[in-house]
């Protein structure tokens, strides 16, 4: 009963098909409006409506189950008017499987310095025309609700990681009220899940406080946000640990912003779900692949002569059919090496959660993760 009442009042459903006895991983078969979704998931991130260098069809034959966009770009283009006429992002982009869009707060902080926060929403100069622009909980939701995705995230009060004091608490009870907003200005649940945002910086504290008052709103989905951001390993993972202890169960956790590898691994570990980062495709199209042992910067000359594929264990399009020295004569010169690199670089994050997926499933992870490791940290002589 307590599925179905589940399945009635939001948009998803998730299944615990596996859990690790020794750690809090877990497997799950999260059914999206669009799309079953393996987990934990690594979702690769199309900024614009689009994964620079990539068509829908490559990614889905990459496997890819969810991708992420961003509010504040298509808010503005093409705008919630063009996309509610074209039936939404999906049918606009021509992507069947599930979306998750990001409400557009944090892109805005990070990329404009200008960015102002009220309690009203966040004020900020539009950098098309220079005119003053707010966006608000509210206009969040609107324009998510236009883009239709499967996951729509509340607007938060995001601080870095790295601040510290008075600034860290307001945002954390800030970002408790635009959840409120949010959920109030939220049109579409049936078909549209609505994930509140965990805030609270580096203090155990404030980040319990969050997630106790966050947890009596009943909304589908938790994500753990304000962190990779530049503080130290230890902290981080202290933030996501104590995260995942108080979360509740029968629900994902989405850990944002966080891509690297070692970090997927340890995170899935702790109990997240779902990942997110633009890492992996920005740094392909600065020439860099990732591979087990860590990244090959393909400009440098050790390549020049090297007929190997960037991994000879990965199957994907570019590794069947280049070789690091095809690559690395063309690398930031050719518009097909970014895209070559890119598809690579996707395939790598989607293989390791499978990995990952596979192990938690065989009730092996501790060994794989001992494995990894070793792989990407080998005993210095
Ligand atoms: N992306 C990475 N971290 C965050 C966060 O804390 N909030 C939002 N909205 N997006 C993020
Ligand atoms: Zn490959």
């Amino acid at each position: 009963a307590g599925k179905i009442q589940t399945m009635a009042k939001h948009a998803l459903s998730l299944k615990i098909l596996g859990e690790c006895s020794t750690t809090k991983a877990r497997v799950c078969q999260l059914t999206l409006p669009h799309q079953v979704v393996d987990t934990p998931v690594f979702m690769p991130v199309g900024t614009q409506g689009t994964l620079k260098g990539i068509l829908p069809e490559q990614l889905e034959d990459l496997g890819c189950q969810i991708m992420l966009s961003n509010t504040y770009h298509l808010g503005h283009r093409p705008g919630p008017e063009l996309l509610t006429q074209a039936g939404g992002l999906h049918n606009w982009m021509r992507w069947n499987r599930a979306l998750l869009t990001d409400s557009g707060g944090f892109q805005m902080v990070s990329l404009l310095k200008l960015a102002e926060i009220t309690e009203q929403g966040v004020k900020f100069e539009s950098p098309h025309d220079g005119s003053e622009m707010m966006l608000t909980p509210e206009e969040s939701m609107r324009i998510q609700n236009s883009i239709g995705a499967d996951i729509m995230m509340q607007l938060d009060d995001v601080v870095s990681s790295t601040t510290s004091g008075p600034r860290v608490e307001e945002a954390m009870h800030r970002s408790i009220r635009w959840l409120d907003r949010c959920i109030k200005a939220h049109k579409n649940t049936s078909k549209q899940n609505l994930f509140a945002i965990v805030q609270g910086g580096l203090d155990e504290t404030l980040r319990n406080q969050c997630i106790e008052e966050m947890t009596k709103r009943d909304v589908p989905g938790f994500a753990i946000g304000g962190l990779s951001g530049g503080e130290e390993k230890q902290h981080f993972w202290k933030m996501v640990n104590i995260s995942t202890d108080s979360l509740p169960k029968e629900k994902p956790r989405y850990l944002m912003g966080v891509g690297y590898a070692v970090d997927l691994v340890v995170c899935s570990a702790l109990g997240c779900d779902m990942f997110d980062c633009v890492f992996p495709t920005r740094t392909a199209r600065f020439g860099t692949a990732l591979v087990p042992s860590g990244q090959l910067q393909l400009k440098k000359e050790v390549y020049a002569n090297d007929t190997r594929p960037i991994d000879d264990n990965c199957e994907c399009l570019t590794c069947r059919n280049y070789s690091r020295a095809y690559l690395h004569s063309i690398v930031t010169k050719e518009t097909i090496a970014c895209h070559l690199v890119t598809l690579h670089n996707v395939a790598y994050q989607l293989n390791l959660m499978k990995y990952v997926r596979k192990s938690i499933m065989e009730d092996t992870l501790p060994k794989f993760i001992q494995n990894f490791m070793l792989e990407q940290f080998p005993h210095k002589q």
